[in-house]
């Protein structure tokens, strides 16, 4: 039924050692063990967001997600996490077949730690100079990310990652493409390109299994593409990586706290780094206000803009035939 895709993702698939080569991408606070397990018992491959969580919080979720499937599956952790070494070594306990390192590039010794207990790493580079030189430095796959995603994001679309780094490192390396992916003729046309596979989150946010609250997920179902909307930097001074979430008072209030973090840098009372970690524990807790407590008008409702063509909640494995369905049909 799914021959060519199969064929077209036998690589990938062989890397995540999953049926199909779609990864749910690492979401704070919905990646947890009931949206991972889904996933990977599903067919797909997911992966746990560690996002601020300390080691003990990621062991008893790496625990509890292994008690819900046999099926390999992911941790991603964000390189800036000041216990990023103890998270590796939580990892590497557990056995963790595949690490993504995301937000920023991997510091010294990261990759060979994880690369040291066995697992595979996958990381993410926002230029086609620096995933050459991460993949010739031992990481196992990249992740091209463009701006259409939901989160963080960087500046360049999905669209032209995919012109400009399939062509070159498709062929040695293995290219996972995601951003804007929300439905199987978009992940036929990335393998035949070359990419290995593909990793969708905005797609699995609102599924059946995902713990988001009701009104998160509602959120999702009545949005178009033009209302998940980038966030703006207010000073050229600080830099901000952009979030792209669906827009509400939580995203005008974010205007505000740049404000408030760029007076502080100016009268010195904190530093640059400060500055930077009061901005990401901001969007972390806005995030959990939306997610968890379902404030879905001051909190951070991310979201990609294939945010569109999510329209009911769905159980995964119905989201993972129906985007291979689409895909074969579309190779055929
Ligand atoms: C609510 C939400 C939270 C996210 N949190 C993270 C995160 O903690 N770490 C990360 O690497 N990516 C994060 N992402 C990005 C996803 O892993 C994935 O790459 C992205 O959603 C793919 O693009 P799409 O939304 O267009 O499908 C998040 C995305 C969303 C929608």
């Amino acid at each position: 039924m799914t021959a060519k895709t199969n064929a077209l993702m036998a690589r990938g698939a062989a890397f995540l050692g999953s049926e199909t080569a779609i990864l749910c991408g690492a979401m704070s606070w919905v990646s947890e063990r009931n949206l991972v397990s889904a996933i990977s018992n599903a067919g797909g491959f997911g992966v746990i967001a560690c996002g601020a969580m300390t080691p003990e919080l990621l062991d008893a979720e790496i625990a509890a997600t292994k008690a819900l499937t046999d099926k390999p599956f992911g941790v991603n952790l964000i390189t800036m996490h000041p216990k990023l070494f103890d998270l590796i070594e939580v990892c590497a306990r557990h056995g963790v077949s595949h690490v993504v390192l995301a937000g920023g590039i991997p510091p010294k010794g990261s990759v060979e730690a994880i690369k040291a207990f066995g697992g595979k790493v996958l990381v993410f580079a926002p230029t086609l100079a620096l995933a050459k030189k991460l993949l010739r430095s031992g990481a196992d796959a990249l992740v091209i990310e463009g701006s259409e995603a939901g989160g963080h994001i960087g500046p360049v679309a999905t669209s032209v990652l995919a012109q400009e780094f399939l062509p070159e490192l498709a062929q040695d390396y293995l290219v996972f493409v995601a951003g804007g992916i929300g439905r199987g003729e978009m992940i036929a046309s990335y393998l035949e390109m070359g990419a290995a596979g593909v990793q969708l989150g905005t797609r699995f946010a609102a599924a059946s299994e995902s713990i988001a609250h009701p009104a998160f997920k509602k959120a999702f179902f009545r949005a178009p593409a033009r209302e998940a909307v980038a966030s703006v930097q207010v000073d050229p001074r600080l830099p901000v990586i952009p979030v792209r979430a669906l827009k509400n008072k939580g995203t005008e209030e974010f205007t505000a706290k740049q404000r408030e973090v760029a007076a502080l840098l100016d009268s010195g009372a904190i530093e640059m780094g400060e500055a930077q970690l009061q901005i990401e524990h901001y969007w972390a807790g806005a995030l959990r206000r939306a997610v968890i407590e379902g404030d879905v008008e001051n909190g951070s409702v991310m979201a990609g803009q294939s945010v569109g063509m999510v329209t009911k909640e769905e159980p995964v494995a119905e989201i993972i035939a129906t985007l291979m369905a689409e895909c074969e049909a579309s190779l055929r």
